[in-house]
């Protein structure tokens, strides 16, 4: 038999898998140390208690006859996907069918998963830096040619640079891609795009006959009014834009899982409708959502809900403003964290980021992510995320000064 030789050209382990190793291993030899954690991206605030209700709720409709559920629709039950399009969309002025809409376990499986749909010999350009499952699933599926361990990148991606010259925004392409990654709020500057950057990508895409997957799971984290919310609120966007959204970070899912992605019926490729592909790949390998996460899910769209959740972001805003303020405080470059629950924060003397993330992982004890983990662009930075504890969040910028 012949393997997927593609996975021997991987680079190491998922970053985040990386840190929680070196983590470990440091937890391991100091025992006595309490650590504060702000690398990965996990929510600490509990579900909602509107969530939670309408959870119990369908956990005794499970248990009864005449309620039971087996399988769901593989594209999401209709009461979730209406509230998606009538809630999420709607107060955009971005009006969608329900069947546009597909519900998942999770934007990081939709954004790996969506690669299924497209050949081996487009070209994939990504920002620098990248949250890593669009690097790694093209690498999977051989669109990335080769890894150069000393330049850290793929032979055949092409990498857009975000750096602070260019606002952490990527110029568009001077030549011909195929498949745009966008992420914004980003993952992991804490950037946004302008109404008119992205105007601008969607004119590119559609002139190329590219494809934008537009990654805009933390939307929920923007506080500036005028920057957009959904891809779709710019004109010409259902004509070349796939959506990720998730409950993740809005919702505190990130251990509930549930999601969904955006296909719009006009998007055509290839002369193919790209909806009716998702629609067939996700009935053939997914079998929906439990039918218990998704009345959770639905939930969050009640008044109560919604006003529940926004207490929840509102929180780790406020975590984001500490980080924020302490680190700028203390001297140190940041940037992020106003429309986004990610503070970017440049190393102070130089430092590479893996030593300066081990720097205060051994000294302040705090737990961060090296940029450099995201991209050659992200070398000279770290990410903080502001979704811990405040008293944690406070502590841990308390330990990190003292540390600088
Ligand atoms: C992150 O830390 O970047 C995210 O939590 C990762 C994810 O959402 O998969």
């Amino acid at each position: 038999m012949q393997i997927n030789e593609n996975y021997q050209k991987l680079p190491g382990s998922y970053l985040f898998s990386e840190i929680a190793r070196r983590t470990a291993a440091y937890s391991a030899a100091n025992p006595d140390k309490t650590l504060i954690r702000l690398g990965i991206g996990d929510v600490t605030r509990p579900l909602p208690q509107a969530v939670l209700e309408a959870m119990h709720r369908a956990v005794d409709e499970m248990g009864a006859a005449e309620t039971f559920r087996g399988y769901g629709p593989e594209q999401g039950y209709d009461f979730l996907r209406r509230a998606i399009v009538e809630q999420d969309y709607l107060p955009l002025g971005v009006c969608l069918e329900e069947d546009e809409v597909f519900v998942s376990d999770g934007a990081k499986s939709d954004c790996g998963n969506i690669g299924d749909l497209f050949g081996p010999d487009n070209v994939v350009a990504v920002c620098d830096p990248v949250y890593p499952v669009y690097v790694d699933t093209n690498a999977m599926a051989g669109r990335a040619g080769d890894y150069c361990a000393r330049s850290g990148k793929w032979s055949k991606l092409r990498y857009m640079p975000c750096t602070a010259e260019n606002g952490f925004t990527p110029a568009l392409p001077e030549e011909k891609v195929d498949i745009i990654y966008l992420c914004f709020p980003n993952n992991p500057t804490g950037a946004v795009a302008t109404r008119e950057q992205l105007a601008a990508w969607v004119k590119y895409a559609n002139e190329q006959d590219a494809l934008i997957l537009y990654d805009s799971a933390y939307e929920a984290f923007i506080t500036q009014p005028d920057v957009p919310h959904s891809i779709y609120e710019i004109e010409g966007a259902k004509t070349c834009a796939i959506e990720f959204r998730s409950f993740s970070k809005t919702a505190g899912f990130t251990g509930t899982r549930c999601a969904y992605t955006v296909v719009p019926r006009q998007l055509q490729r290839g002369g193919a409708g790209l909806n009716g592909m998702w629609n067939r790949r996700q009935c053939t390998k997914f079998n929906g959502v439990p039918y218990v996460i998704q009345r959770a899910a639905e939930a969050v769209y009640t008044p109560e809900g919604r006003r529940q959740i926004q207490e929840n972001i509102s929180y780790y805003q406020r975590n984001a403003q500490l980080i924020y303020q302490g680190l700028k405080g203390a001297g140190l470059t940041v940037s992020g964290g106003i429309n986004s629950p990610y503070i970017w924060c440049k190393t102070p003397d130089g430092l590479g980021s893996w030593e300066f993330f081990d720097r205060l992982l051994e000294r302040a004890n705090v737990v961060t992510t090296p940029g450099a983990g995201f991209g050659p662009s992200g070398e000279g930075y770290i990410r903080l995320t502001a979704f811990g504890e405040y008293r944690a969040t406070q502590e841990a910028v308390e330990r990190v000064c003292a540390v600088l």
